[in-house]
């Protein structure tokens, strides 16, 4: 069996509401990731699959539970502990606004370059300029745009040098909270693309949150399926389709736009 590279156990988040009343974003939910899979996270908004995905990322404290990677347990490393950990670099995040994620100040070039002077060795420190260029080639931004400033660029390329940035170090997994939601259909399959390219290259494995249920059947191996912050439903991409068990994985089916349905519906507007 393939060797698992992430478990979360019984993953809790609690958001304080004030006068000691909280929201449950994440209930008690548990996974395990096996290493080179793509798992696919879908849910309505608000089901609590970015709050998820930051736990897993390390970029927020879950209330309660356990995250495990590469058989170490993230849980308890904490504050400067955490900051050496080698998990720190091997897991990384590209967001859904890159514009919001990426800051506005940086040329792309040292955006890109951010991780390495965070958590690089001495040695890549020592290739910055080489390392960001590779990062860039792979993430499909031309070199030339490397002292653009996000505003200057397109969502397409903002995208890309989001993805620059969360493979330069060479992570093992990469967390992806919706990276193509911003991007209109065609530019969507080429950043699909150019993703599904680099992990075979690079050997990655992918956590996939998305709305898009036609995108994440096609990619994902397996899918869960959040509700209100809870998982009420995880199985292999075509059997979860095929067959979904529970009522609320049938209606997100069912509300999946069809090809046929979209043919109809454009027809009908040109006549
Ligand atoms: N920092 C925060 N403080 C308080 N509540 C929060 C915070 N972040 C998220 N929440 C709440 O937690 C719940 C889950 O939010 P989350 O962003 O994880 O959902 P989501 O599934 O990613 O939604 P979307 O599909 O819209 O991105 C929501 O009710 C949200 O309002
Ligand atoms: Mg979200």
């Amino acid at each position: 069996m393939t060797e698992i590279l992430l478990e979360a156990g019984a993953i809790v988040k609690d958001f304080p509401l004030g006068r000691g009343k909280h929201l449950r974003a994440v209930d008690h939910v548990s996974f395990k990731l096996r290493r080179g899979e793509i798992l696919g996270v879908v849910g309505e908004s608000g089901s609590g699959k970015s709050t998820l995905a930051r736990i897993v990322a390390r970029l927020l404290p879950q209330t309660e539970g356990s995250v495990w990677f590469d058989k170490a347990n993230l849980a308890s490393y904490s504050g400067a502990r955490f900051a050496r950990a080698e998990a720190r670099r091997d897991i990384q995040m590209v967001f859904q606004d890159p514009l919001a994620s990426l800051n506005p100040r940086w040329p792309a070039a040292k955006i890109i370059a951010d991780p390495i002077r965070r958590l690089g060795t001495p040695k890549e420190r020592d290739k910055v300029k080489a390392l960001v260029e590779e990062a860039a080639e792979r993430a499909g931004l031309p070199l030339g745009l490397l002292n653009s400033f996000p505003h200057q660029l397109s969502g397409g390329q903002r995208a890309r040098v989001d993805i620059a940035r969360a493979i330069v170090l060479r992570p093992k997994l990469l967390i992806l909270d919706e990276p193509t939601s911003a991007l209109d259909a065609s530019l969507q399959a080429h950043v699909i693309q150019t993703l599904m390219q680099l992990r075979a290259d690079l050997d990655l494995t992918y956590i996939f949150v998305t709305h898009d249920l036609n995108l994440v059947r096609l990619i994902s191996d397996r899918i869960l399926v959040m509700q209100k912050g809870a998982l009420v439903e995880e199985g292999p991409a075509a059997s979860l389709f095929a067959s979904p068990r529970e009522a609320y994985t049938r209606e997100l089916i069912a509300a999946i736009p069809q090809l046929g349905q979209r043919r109809v519906e454009r027809a009908g507007r040109e006549h």
